[in-house]
């Protein structure tokens, strides 16, 4: 019996071989690109650096190598009017980063739970933190609506997303600097619902001292090495496989004394661009081990709903200015939003919920 001719295996190999040395070719060349681009980054956010710096500056050997990074007087073009914690040290200074164009969304939460001075029981405050427009002639329309509202802590850097890892700084700095009393802060994006008196009930319960910082824990996630997404993080700038646990920059909390430790240990820091990485690596350096908080949605929405919004979740986010009021209104006029069955279930309704929506 006649054996059946075998293929033209080697060609096809060497073919096959060449391919994949063509493509490390590329992707080596793309690599020395992203080199230079990641270096070029980081100068520019470090050339921002200089408005909350001044103290370091030239004395490298200060044995204050851990002091905080606190901003200088120069550091915010606006500030809240008045002195909003000399009259009352909030229990919760809320901290809300956005963006010169968002005014809709600033004032949906000043409508909503951002407007109330006590939560739980106790004094609460909210701020919002934003950097200079790029279009020069949006800052008169910021000018007004601070004069108006007396609300919005403006930090002199260029206001774009590469930029909020200095906004972090910017916010966290006024609050150690101008806020020291406040029991805690919290960082919220503009588009995220904040169940205020269920927080501090929360926070109010735990022992003292308190978990440094809490929030909805990310695990193990690994820097995205893929330079047109706009989480791209550069090797240089951070080399490691994964990053340590961090909470989601959505909403978390940290506690008033954790805020200074996290601002010295940011001296030692590279400045990644995801603000919320580098307060988890911030955290990491200063020794401060992240709580996970379950009712923080972190990333996640959920579909209105006023059980989960008034008594189960802390934080929900992607909630636009018209949701927003709109729960808002539906929250306030529900005294026992959950029924008994509903409470009982809790999370696992709300997950369910928003799984059914999705
Ligand atoms: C960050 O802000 C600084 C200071 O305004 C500015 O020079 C820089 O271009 C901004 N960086 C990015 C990446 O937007």
């Amino acid at each position: 019996m006649a054996l059946p001719p075998s293929p033209p295996r080697r060609p096809r190999r060497l073919l096959l071989l060449l391919l994949l040395l063509l493509l490390c070719g590329a992707s080596a060349l793309s690599l020395g690109v992203l080199f230079l681009a990641g270096g070029a980054h980081e100068a520019l956010l470090s050339r921002s650096l200089p408005y909350l710096l001044p103290p370091s500056r030239g004395r490298p050997f200060s044995p204050s190598s851990c002091a905080p990074l606190l901003p200088s007087a120069e550091a915010f073009l606006l500030a809240p009017a008045g002195d909003p914690c000399a009259l009352r040290t909030p229990f919760l200074l809320v901290l809300v980063a956005s963006a010169p164009d968002h005014a809709a969304r600033r004032q949906a939460v000043r409508d909503t739970w951002g407007g109330v001075l006590w939560a739980g029981g106790r004094p609460t405050r909210t701020l919002f933190a934003l950097g200079v427009p790029s279009e020069p002639s949006q800052q008169a329309a910021l000018e007004r609506e601070a004069a108006r509202h007396g609300d919005l802590l403006q930090g002199r850097f260029l206001d774009t997303y590469a930029n909020l890892t200095l906004k972090t700084l910017a916010l966290l700095g006024w609050a150690a600097t101008c806020c020291p009393g406040a029991s805690f802060v919290v960082k919220a994006d503009d588009d995220v619902f904040l169940n205020l008196p269920a927080l501090a009930r929360h926070l109010g319960a735990l022992p003292s001292p308190p978990p440094p910082y809490l929030g909805r824990i990310h695990w193990w996630v690994r820097p995205n090495r893929d330079p047109r997404s706009r989480h791209h993080l550069p090797v240089p700038l951070y080399p490691g496989d994964a990053f340590p646990p961090y909470c989601s920059g959505t909403a978390y909390v940290l506690s008033g004394e954790a805020v200074p430790a996290l601002l010295g240990a940011a001296r030692h820091v590279p400045l990644v661009p995801l603000e919320d990485v580098f307060v988890g690596l911030c955290a990491r350096q200063a020794g401060l081990a992240p709580l996970h908080l379950p009712h923080m949605a972190g990333s996640e929405h959920f579909p209105p709903d006023a059980c989960c919004y008034r008594e189960v979740l802390f934080s929900v986010h992607g909630v636009v200015p018209a949701e927003m009021v709109a729960v808002w209104e539906e929250v306030g006029t529900h005294e026992g939003a959950c029924s008994a069955w509903q409470r009982a279930l809790g999370l696992v309704r709300c997950k369910a919920l928003a799984w059914l929506a999705a």
